[in-house]
């Protein structure tokens, strides 16, 4: 027991942003349960207690939010229910394809002292970290960071087998060369600067997986132009800049250039489908992070012209419309 305790003080000692209090429940803690000897901790028990101690008091969450785009941090901050509800999820071949190339990325690292086999950037209520998590193997060890407070108590909420963090792109809260796989699902065209890039090279061990997954609505009803004029008309309004739209294309700048990212490859699969009755097609238009900035009345109004177009669009049956998405996945090495 006192080895454990040297090690305890060791580890808590290297802990750069040591919470106190933290520190103090902890060992607290740990000095009754041995002295009531109700319960025999094993060392393993222990350890990964102090896991989780040393995990917060390593990174007070607000010390962890750095830099975040304007329209993201306000559009993100609240309504994580009404995302989650509304936003679809990844296909079982996506998810297959991203769960194979995690699981050989830390079979290929295994030795190298990983902390995490994957770290999910900007992973939001947990859309896809709940289905990673449902193929995963229960050993691998997962991280889902993501800097709105709010999104991540759904996350939370969901219970999944999974170490959370508020955090951006660019303050990750972990070592160097700690992380086999990055995932980042319809989240990298919000962070995807030479800074961030640098950020996230620095966590990931040499080899290791930066993987890039965005459900892209196809225009395959001519509607769909309105709905996305309208969303530039609402980013330009709301002061946000229409380079941050997935499909401008304007993250793969730095990436392209990066000598520290090679694109191992890239693939457009059929993706979901986005299927509901008329209000629910705009529900899940309006959980658009530049809608989230205009005052209510003026999103309502904005919704409604929406409402129309389709009310009058010929032969669509507005109880039953289907929206089919393609995914667009990224597979890039950390070099
Ligand atoms: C469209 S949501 C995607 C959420 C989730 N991954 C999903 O698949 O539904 C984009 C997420 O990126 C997060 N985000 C925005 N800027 C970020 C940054 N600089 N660093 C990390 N995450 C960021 C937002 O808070 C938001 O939760």
């Amino acid at each position: 027991m006192a080895a454990v305790g040297s090690l305890l003080v060791q580890c808590l000692s290297r802990s750069r942003l040591l919470n106190l209090k933290m520190t103090a429940l902890c060992v607290c803690s740990v000095g009754i349960n041995i002295a009531k000897g109700h319960q025999l901790m094993s060392q393993h028990i222990l350890l990964s207690r102090l896991h989780t101690a040393l995990f917060y008091s390593n990174m007070a969450p607000e010390s962890s939010i750095g830099q975040m785009r304007r329209q993201a941090a306000l559009g993100f901050k609240t309504g994580g229910d009404n995302y989650d509800a509304h936003r679809p999820s990844y296909t079982d071949e996506s998810v297959d394809l991203i769960v194979s190339e995690i699981v050989a990325t830390s079979e290929a690292a295994l030795g190298s002292g990983l902390k995490y086999d994957v770290l999910e950037l900007g992973a939001g209520t947990g859309k896809l970290t709940e289905r990673l998590c449902k193929k995963l193997p229960s050993h691998l060890k997962y991280l889902a960071t993501e800097p709105s407070e709010n999104f991540l108590e759904v996350l939370k909420s969901k219970g999944l087998n999974v170490d959370v963090a508020i955090a951006t792109a660019d303050r990750i809260p972990l070592a160097d060369n700690t992380v086999g796989t990055v995932v980042c699902a319809q989240s990298f065209h919000w962070f995807s600067s030479k800074d961030n890039l640098d950020s996230i090279h620095r966590v990931l061990t040499p080899g290791g997986k930066l993987i890039l997954i965005w459900n892209m609505p196809e225009f395959s009803y001519e509607f769909m132009v309105a709905f996305y004029e309208q969303t530039i008309e609402v980013v330009k309004k709301t002061g946000g800049s229409v380079n941050y739209l997935i499909n401008f294309m304007d993250w793969r700048k730095d990436i392209d250039v990066s000598e520290d990212f090679k694109l191992l490859w890239h693939r457009s699969l059929t993706g979901i489908k986005i299927q509901g009755d008329i209000e629910e097609i705009l529900s899940n238009h309006a959980t658009g992070s530049a809608y989230k900035l205009l005052p209510a009345a003026e999103c309502d109004a904005y919704i409604d012209q929406l409402r129309q177009i389709l009310k009058t669009w010929p032969g669509l049956n507005l109880n039953n419309i289907t929206i089919p998405h393609t995914t667009e996945l990224f597979m890039f090495t950390a070099q």
